[in-house]
């Protein structure tokens, strides 16, 4: 598939951020993890100046850091200009304010683009349903704010064959958030769980500490049985 960075819209999160969404526990940052769909979010260069073993793939990363920033640059303004305008639609529990948002994604994106700028190959560039990893290469796939949330775009084929891929090469996988970007539950959740099911894979929704968009605080972990 030929991808442009015209149609991304990059926005990065933080490893406390990660943390939150999908309950990682000290204990599952000792376990080696891929992000799928990391983007420019700092969480691959936290968790490893922590010591976790990290890896993300997006198809982003088939760009320069120069290129992504610019990127950046152009698609901020507009995002927070929409959150702005759209500000009861979330809850600001967390963030407090729009300016302190605005300030940890921007402090996300900057760190992500200093270490992307040297190249680590933590770094792959790559799109779901398709990851260049050996089969049983880690212990955690974790997607935040990819897949479910765009539901309207991908469809539920893409949705259950990026999940395969995913429990290919983890061991357990967690998606974080449930909701898509009209703030109702995906339509693909329940054929995914059932399927999952049907497998013999364990499949449960967890209420996590973090509320942003409305209801979006629930996280689906999968394992196997
Ligand atoms: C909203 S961003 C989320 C970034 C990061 N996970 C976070 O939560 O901060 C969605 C990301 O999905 C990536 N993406 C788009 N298509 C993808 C695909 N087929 N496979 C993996 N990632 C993809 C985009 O490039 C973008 O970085």
């Amino acid at each position: 598939m030929t991808y442009s960075l015209e149609n991304v819209v990059p926005w990065g999160r933080t490893l406390d951020e990660y943390a939150t969404f999908f309950a990682l526990t000290d204990d599952d940052l000792k376990k080696s993890i891929i992000g799928c769909g990391d983007g420019p979010a700092s969480f691959n260069m936290e968790a490893t100046a922590r010591g976790t073993k990290v890896v993300s793939c997006d198809p982003i990363y088939a760009f320069n850091a120069d290129a992504i920033r610019q990127r950046i640059d152009e698609t901020y303004p507009v995002i927070m200009a929409q959150t702005a305008a759209h500000q009861e639609q979330f809850l600001w529990n967390h963030y407090k304010t729009l300016d302190n948002l605005a300030n940890i994604r921007m402090q996300a994106m900057r760190r992500f683009l200093e270490d992307y700028r040297d190249g680590p190959s933590r770094y792959i560039a790559s799109a779901l349903p398709d990851l260049p990893i050996a089969s049983d290469s880690f212990d955690l796939a974790l997607s935040s704010h990819f897949l479910f949330l765009y539901s309207e775009q991908l469809d539920l084929d893409f949705h259950q064959r990026s999940v395969d891929e995913m429990l290919r090469v983890a061991r357990e996988v967690r998606i974080f958030p449930l909701l898509d970007l009209t703030v109702q539950t995906s339509s693909h959740l329940e054929p995914i769980m059932t399927t999952l099911g049907q497998r013999g894979y364990h499949c449960q929704i967890e209420t996590v500490h973090y509320e942003f968009q409305r209801g979006g605080n629930k996280m689906l972990r999968i394992t196997r049985s």
